[in-house]
């Protein structure tokens, strides 16, 4: 089993063919969601699916109008209805554990064909209204999900491997 070609092989994509996702290709991508690991298993995460186009136009706006967004088609809105709570290291679960799980989304469609973009600049609070989430839920990332039309990138731009990984003791 080798994961990492599926990891290398990801990327932000950001120009989708006007294809829509079956419903059966997307629930397998939530079923990488659903088994991901969480905080003492948790599982705060929920996820809203946006097909609908009037709605994706009004996410697009929430997201400072990032015009993909609209052009995708199919938006997952990953929310947790979480008590807040923070592990004795100190970090508080939620963000972790939705981003896990959405990362396993992101992986899994690179599996079925499919492109995704991470979204986390958009207004919390025009997507809860747009979507009716409750007061106590956040919303913490979106997922733009479809079949790309573009090329990936030739090279991926990212630090070199001592500039971030050590060994032993902190010697950056
Ligand atoms: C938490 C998070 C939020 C992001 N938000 C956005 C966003 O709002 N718009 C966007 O175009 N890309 C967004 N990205 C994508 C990053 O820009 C991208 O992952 C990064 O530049 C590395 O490129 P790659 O994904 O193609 O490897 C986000 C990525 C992450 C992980």
């Amino acid at each position: 089993m080798d994961v990492l070609p599926v990891i290398k092989k990801r990327f932000s994509v950001r120009k989708y063919q006007d294809k829509p996702v079956d419903r059966e290709v997307l629930m397998r991508l939530m079923e990488a969601a659903r088994i991901a690991p969480s905080a003492s298993n948790r599982q705060e995460w929920r996820f809203v699916i946006i097909e609908d186009s009037a709605k994706r136009v009004a996410l697009c706006q929430a997201a400072m109008g990032q015009s993909f967004v609209s052009k995708a088609p199919v938006i997952i809105v990953a929310c947790a209805e979480t008590d807040d709570h923070v592990m004795a290291c100190g970090e508080k679960c939620y963000p972790i554990d939705v981003a896990i799980a959405l990362q396993h989304v992101a992986l899994q469609a690179v599996h079925e064909g499919l492109g995704t973009c991470w979204i986390g600049a958009f207004e919390q609070e025009k997507v809860k209204t747009i979507l009716g989430i409750p007061e106590g839920v956040r919303v913490v990332d979106m997922l733009t999900v479809g079949y790309a039309d573009c090329d990936p990138p030739s090279t991926k731009r990212r630090k070199d491997m001592e500039e971030i990984v050590c060994f032993e003791k902190w010697s950056f």
